[in-house]
């Protein structure tokens, strides 16, 4: 048997075969022990790179694995794509899951976190995608207005789970919103500081609360908040 994966789930890669039979497309893992989700190739616990950062550095505000709310950003973007050079700022970006994903789209990314331990893990992951993703070690309440009138759109997946958090959220978007900064889209499982924020939200922007499905790597059931800050 080749290495290869195939991805056949609804959202894969698919080609057209011989007679127009539509078949899943073969895609070979750049390396073993890594996982594809929406184009993105991520590391598994058993992958000796990973295991090597692992043993370096210990980050301690959770961003110590891949979040699934980053599949639901993928997959929601994915049937909204950004244009090409969007300015991405992506808020607790972690491994960097979803920072890849907009720069595999052509868009320019910041993922930003406030453990400086994430970033290992990112680099590691940006260079097996061949992208690149710029860095900031920054926390939101440190986020001015003359910072975040750099970007276009703000994501975030899972970084909403204290109330201290909802309110973080919440002071940097109104200082995002009068930098000009287009939109908002926050993912999360539903926990409560999150469902507060859509409700602090919606009294000052117009905002969505959706419940979507992310198919890659597997099914996942969650909330996606979007605000337009500016039209
Ligand atoms: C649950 S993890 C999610 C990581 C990534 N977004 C994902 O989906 O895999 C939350 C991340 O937010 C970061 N974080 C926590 N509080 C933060 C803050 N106030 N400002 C910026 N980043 C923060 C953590 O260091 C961590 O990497």
């Amino acid at each position: 048997m080749p290495a290869c994966r195939l991805l056949g789930e609804a959202g894969c890669p698919m080609r057209i075969a011989n007679k127009g039979f539509i078949v899943p497309e073969l895609i070979a893992p750049p390396v073993k022990h890594t996982l594809s989700a929406y184009g993105v190739w991520l590391f598994t616990d058993k992958n000796p790179t990973l295991k090597k950062i692992k043993k370096r550095v210990a980050p301690s505000v959770h961003g110590d694995r891949h979040w699934d709310s980053s599949y639901l950003l993928m997959d929601y973007f994915s049937e909204h794509r950004p244009r090409k050079n969007t300015r991405v700022l992506d808020v607790g970006c972690g491994w960097g899951p979803t920072s890849i994903f907009f720069a595999l789209q052509g868009c320019k990314v910041t993922g930003m976190d406030v453990d400086t331990d994430v970033f290992p893990f990112l680099d590691a992951q940006a260079d097996l995608n061949a992208v690149k993703v710029e860095k900031l070690i920054c926390s939101m309440k440190q986020m001015k207005k003359k910072d975040l009138a750099n970007y276009d759109v703000i994501v975030g997946g899972d970084i909403c789970f204290w109330d201290e958090l909802a309110d973080e959220w919440f002071a940097m978007l109104k200082r995002a919103a009068s930098a000009g900064v287009k939109k908002l889209v926050l993912a999360d499982p539903g926990r409560q500081p999150f469902l507060d924020l859509i409700d602090k939200c919606d009294k000052k922007w117009p905002t969505e609360h959706l419940i979507w499905l992310a198919l890659q790597p597997k099914k996942f059931e969650g909330s996606l908040m979007i605000v337009t800050l500016n039209d």
